[in-house]
This record gives structure tokens, sequence and C-alpha cells, in this order.
């Protein structure tokens, strides 16, 4: 469950790709009046992007898991259907197998990697796990362009990632282009209305790819530009108005963009019928606090509760030096502030919840992911609530939520904040106790890293930058006396999704700079260092 007070920065540690779950119980609401095309995952590396590229086409994507059975994907009206990469051979005992129904619901089909594999197969074309694989960068020739690669250039690169091959495409069919190790790289049969490439489109090393992806939607399927965040907003407003009545709805606000928006929809749905209830944990960031209120309560004018529970959290974290202890601690304390609060506001039945698209796609299991769950679950919410979920961005990816903040006039600060952890600072004072004196000298440098970067344009070319305060004193001179202060790190790393990260090369002069400010400005700090490591093998933050 995502969680107030995190902005729901992504789990730590799941891998990027993970099969789709259907959670029967609580689909996803498609909108109402957008077109749908469904994504089967067949376990590949990129389905999710498959779907946000459909969606940046302006038309409604929801991934499936490949099992889920011909009668889910017709109860969605969808116009066309795309079936993933995978990891499998198709040969290979157990491998996910191609419903032949799903080529007869009278729809356009679209096979993408072990998609079309599936396809050729199916069919009657003739596919063998070849000699060699077909790995990154690969010169594709067109020799027809056929329905499908229509207005892509004879000659142009794209992303392959396969050893089974396609030779032969099924009778009937046409093989569009070739590549070097691919004999038949894209294949179609307009006739039948079915598709396929062996290379990846959704990924920005297939430059064409994108434009492959409109055509399918646009002039095969036939379908319209209907996904907007306009849309998104007249959808969500209705639906929400449908579930809660005039029921009183309660919002644990964290700053992070996610419960923003999440709140704002409500309040834009059901206006004063909400309270928002925002917990100043005390392990924010310089004037993030203030900013939420000023927001929420002065500009938007949405009943909100601001509890400063500083006192209450540092005291919870007297003593505690141990990185999963702080954890536990914040989460604890932070359920029974906001059940305090939440008790006080008497009558509400319905609870609202940052729950992403990418939640609800969870990875496929395994015990790895249960453990990581849980660790990015600290700071959430119990499950025993006696509340009704009110989960509005349940449908929407991270870059849908920020579109549709914007849409809703959200400022440009919370709109493009970079994630923050749900326990705050208190994670990045490392090594020990959280105390409001070293919280306070890593609050400071954060406000100059922040600053600096953002004169510098970087914020949001940087996934995250941040500071670490670790339990190390150094000597110094300053002026003509010795000191003996603190070490201040500099983290910044550049990601799309947080399992990996590459440490970000900033500026020389952009260092010095940050360098200087932090020591002229902060007398506990006389040492300013980088950290140069990626992730893996390290992780974004120290503990
Ligand atoms: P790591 O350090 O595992 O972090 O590479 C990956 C992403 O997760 C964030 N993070 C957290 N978020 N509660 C959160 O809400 C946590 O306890 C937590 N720990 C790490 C981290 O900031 C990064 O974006």
């Amino acid at each position: 469950m995502p969680s107030p007070p995190t902005e729901a920065a992504p789990a730590p540690g799941l891998p990027t790709a993970g099969a789709a779950v259907l959670d029967a119980e609580r689909p996803i609401e498609p909108p109402r009046h957008a077109e749908e095309v469904v994504v089967l995952d067949y376990g590949g590396q990129y389905s999710q992007l498959i779907a946000r590229r459909v969606r940046e086409c302006g038309v409604f994507s929801e991934l499936l898991p490949h099992h889920v059975g011909v009668e889910e994907v017709r109860r969605r009206r969808p116009r066309g259907l795309i079936l993933s990469g995978g990891p499998a051979s198709v040969y290979a005992d157990g491998a996910p197998r191609l419903d032949p129904a799903l080529l007869e619901l009278g729809i356009p089909v679209l096979g993408i990697c072990y998609g079309m594999q599936l396809v050729a197969r199916e069919l009657g074309g003739d596919v063998q796990g070849a000699e060699i694989g077909e790995f990154g960068r690969s010169e594709l020739i067109v020799r027809d362009t056929g329905r499908l690669l229509r207005g892509v250039p004879r000659e142009q690169s794209c992303w392959m990632s396969h050893r089974d091959t396609v030779f032969a495409p099924p009778p009937g069919f046409t093989a569009l282009a070739s590549s070097s190790a691919s004999p038949v790289a894209a294949l179609e049969s307009v006739e039948r209305d079915v598709y396929g490439i062996q290379f990846h489109p959704e990924v920005a090393h297939t430059p064409y790819g994108q434009h492959i992806v409109t055509t399918f939607l646009e002039e095969i399927c036939g379908c319209e530009r209907s996904w907007s965040p306009e849309s998104i907003v007249e959808d969500q407003v209705a639906r929400i108005r449908a579930q809660v009545g005039d029921g009183r709805v309660i919002c644990g606000l964290s700053g992070g963009v996610d419960s923003s928006v999440a709140a704002l929809l409500v309040h834009r749905a059901v206006g004063e019928q909400l309270t928002c209830v925002f917990v100043d944990h005390g392990l924010m960031r310089l004037g993030e606090g203030e900013q939420v209120i000023r927001a929420f309560r002065d500009h938007f004018g949405v009943p909100l509760v601001a509890v400063d529970a500083e006192d209450r959290f540092l005291e919870r974290l007297r003593g505690v030096s141990e990185p999963e202890a702080k954890r536990k601690a914040i989460g604890s304390e932070f359920i029974r502030v906001f059940e305090e609060e939440a008790a006080k506001l008497s009558g509400a039945r319905y609870l609202v919840q940052g729950t992403l698209y990418s939640d609800v796609i969870e990875s496929g299991g395994g015990t790895g992911a249960s453990t990581i769950k849980s660790h990015h679950n600290v700071g959430g919410l119990p499950e025993d609530l006696q509340f009704e979920l009110v989960e509005p961005l349940r449908a929407l990816f991270k870059d849908e939520v920020r579109a549709v903040g914007a849409e809703l006039g959200l400022p440009e600060r919370l709109v493009w904040r970079q994630p923050f952890p749900g326990p705050g600072l208190a994670i990045r004072v490392v090594g020990g106790e959280a105390t409001k004196e070293r919280l306070e000298t890593l609050r400071a440098a954060d406000a100059i890293l922040q600053d600096e970067i953002r004169k510098a344009g970087l914020y949001r070319k940087l996934w995250q930058s941040f500071c670490v305060l670790p339990d190390v004193r150094t000597v110094g001179v300053q002026g003509d006396e010795r000191t003996y202060g603190n070490v201040v790190v500099l983290r910044a790393v550049t990601s799309d999704d947080a399992m990996t990260a590459d440490w970000a090369r900033l500026p020389y002069d952009l260092l010095e700079q940050i360098s200087s400010r932090m020591i002229n400005e902060i007398r506990e700090v006389n040492r300013v260092v980088l950290d140069i490591t990626s992730k893996p093998p390290g992780t974004i933050e120290w503990e």
C-alpha cells in the first residue's frame, strides 16, 4: 500500500520487469470515454513501457498478465491487442502459449518480439532457435513497408533482444523487413489483421518505434486520442462523486506529488467533504511543511489539518540508530498520529490513497518481492483502518500523475518534486541518532544543494539529489582556527525508475559552489565529499 507520508518512491530493489498481476477484487477502472488497447504481458523487460508508449499516443492502455483468458480481454472491448516480449523460448517446456482465440477477437493484434514469435508459430510460420542471438542495436532493412511500417525509412536502427528467430512468415503473411540476424524482422497479414515486429518499438534506441506504435493505434486500430489529462480529471471527478456521494473523506497529505494530486482530484470532486491531514514529522526538507500548507490551505482552499508532530517524532527517535529501527519507529508513530487525527474527524468513511498503476502491476511474486514491499510500506497505514479506499490514481503512471497535477494547477515545485523517502531526513543522518541538531545541519546543507541544483537547471534532470550526514568528524582549518566539524556527502543520481541509477556527473564549478557555500554558511560543516557510486552496487540512499 502506498503511503502517507511517502512520496511513493518506487519500491527499492524491485525488478524493472515484473509480470503484470490482475487484481481481480479491485481491477483498475478504465476511463469511460477513452478507447482501450490491451497489452498482454509475457514477462518482457519492457512490457510496462509498451503500455506507457500507447498512452503517450493518447490511447488508454492496460497491461494484463498473459494468462488472463480471452474473456477478460473481450470484457474491456479493446480496439487492439498487443502481445509483449518475454524471456522464454517459444519451444521451452512451460513457456507461455498463445491462446488462438485471442486472434479471433475481430481486432488488430500486434506481436512484439516473443509476441511475434508466438503468432508466427501459432499460424504456421517457421520459428527456430538461432545459433547467434541478436541483442542490442541492429540495422533494419525494410523491403516492403506494408501497413505497419508506413512512413519509416528503408534503413534504420532498431533495438533487438532475442535468440529464437522467425525464418519464414506464416502462409498468407508478408515479410516486411529483415536484419542481419533476423530474416523476418517484421511481418503482417492485413487480411487477418495480425502484425508482428521482432524489434522493440517501445525503447528509445528504436528511433521510429513511436511512429510504428502510432501507426498501429491510429491507422490500423482506428483509435482516437481520447486519453488526456483533461479527460482523466473529468472521468475521475465523476467516479469519485459516484463512489463517495455525500460521505466525508480523509486524505493523508505528504507534499509528494501522488498524495497531492490525489487530494486535489478528490477536492475537485467533493469540495469540503474532504479533509486533508498533513503530519509534519519534522523530518522534511527546509520549508516543505509551509509549502504544503500554503498550496493546499491558502491557494486551493482545501480543508487541512496540519499537525506539528516534530517533538513526538524526535522523542521516538531518541537513542535509535539502526536504520530499520528508525523506519519502524517513524512508521508506527505516523500511524498513531494519523489515527488520532482521524478519530477527531468523526463521520469520515473514505480514505484517499495515492496508489499508482505501477503499484497495481505488481512484481510476479517471489520472496524477494514481498520483503521489499514491507520495507517500502514503512510509514503506510494499517490495513484494519475502518475506511473505504478512494484511489483516483490507480490507473495512472507517474508521468500521467504529474500531467494531471499540472492540469489541476498544482505548483510546479510540487508537480516535479524529486522522490523523497517516507522516513525523510532521518535515514540520511547515517550511523547514529537523528537528533534535532544533526537534522538541522543536514537540512541546511540539503537546502543549499537544492538551491544550487535548481539554479543550474538540473533539478528535473536528476532522479534525486540530496545530502547525507554520516557520523564522522574531521579536522579542518578556517581562518586561523583549527576546526573539528561534520562531513556532508553529496549524492546525486540519474535514473528512470530507481531500480538502477548512475551517479550524476555534476559540473566541477557547481560542486565547488556547493561546497564553498556549505562550509561558509553552515558552522557545523567543514568538509564536503561526493558519492560516486552507482546502483548497483550501491543503493541510492545510504541506509
Ligand atoms: P534505494 O536506497 O533502495 O532507494 O536505492 C530506491 C528508492 O526508494 C527510496 N526509498 C524509500 N522510500 N521509504 C520510502 O518511501 C523508505 O524507507 C525508502 N528507502 C528508500 C529512495 O529514496 C529511492 O528513491
